[in-house]
């Protein structure tokens, strides 16, 4: 399947078939996760991957309730890793000055992160790492379709609670969930924006 095809096809499924879903199914979207862009290649997407009806049950009471959490065979809680900042900045930026990318005012940009010891230092990253998080979620999207799966994004849930029902680390900052199965609904495509209304200016 091509790349546009699979964006076409896309939609936000909300009803799943009981069927399971392999390990190496799961593994494949999680490869294309893994192979997503990240910002000085942090890749600071991390997963947990939930097919326990309770556990699931328990997310979905805090997740608004919403039923094709616990319906669908899989459930991925999407989290950014705010310590791979902490980790890894000065690395990752050496190798982009190396590469000759940016030149070593860059370090300036991130004043004393390599002291970092824990989560506080680096949590003005949260923003940052989320938007890492979500293009790897959408690359889970796109691969999932060409898999023949459907899944949703869903951001209407009480990260706090679902980390304390996982018994999350702080490092560890919940960006959304997405269920995953194979779609037992065909929705239309949902209303768009016009193109023209989407280029605000062209210069
Ligand atoms: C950041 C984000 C958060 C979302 N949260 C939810 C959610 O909590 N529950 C839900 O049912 N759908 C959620 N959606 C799905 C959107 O409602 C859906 O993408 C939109 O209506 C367009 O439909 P489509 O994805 O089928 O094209 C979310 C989507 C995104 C990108």
């Amino acid at each position: 399947m091509d790349v546009k095809t699979a964006i076409m096809a896309r939609r936000s499924i909300r009803k799943y078939k009981q069927e399971t879903v392999s390990e190496q199914i799961i593994n494949e979207l999680l490869e294309a996760a893994r192979l997503a862009p990240s910002g000085t290649n942090h890749q600071p997407w991390r997963f947990i991957v939930v097919r326990d009806q309770k556990v699931k049950l328990q997310i979905q009471a805090v997740a608004f309730n919403q039923k094709f959490l616990s319906e669908a065979p899989v459930l991925l809680v999407c989290c950014a890793d705010l310590m791979t900042y902490a980790k890894n900045t000065r690395k990752r930026l050496e190798e982009l000055i190396d590469a000759g990318v940016m030149g070593p005012e860059a370090f300036d940009s991130y004043p004393g992160l390599d002291e970092a010891k824990d989560v506080e230092a680096v949590k003005g990253f949260i923003p940052h790492a989320m938007l890492n998080v979500a293009l790897a979620m959408e690359n889970i999207a796109l691969r999932a379709v060409s898999l023949g799966l459907g899944t949703c994004i869903v951001q209407l849930m009480k990260a706090k609670k679902i980390a304390e029902i996982l018994e999350l680390p702080n490092n560890l900052v919940i960006t959304a969930l997405m269920p995953v199965g194979f779609p037992d609904q065909n929705p239309a495509p949902r209303p768009r924006v016009a193109l023209e209304e989407i280029i605000y200016r062209t210069i």
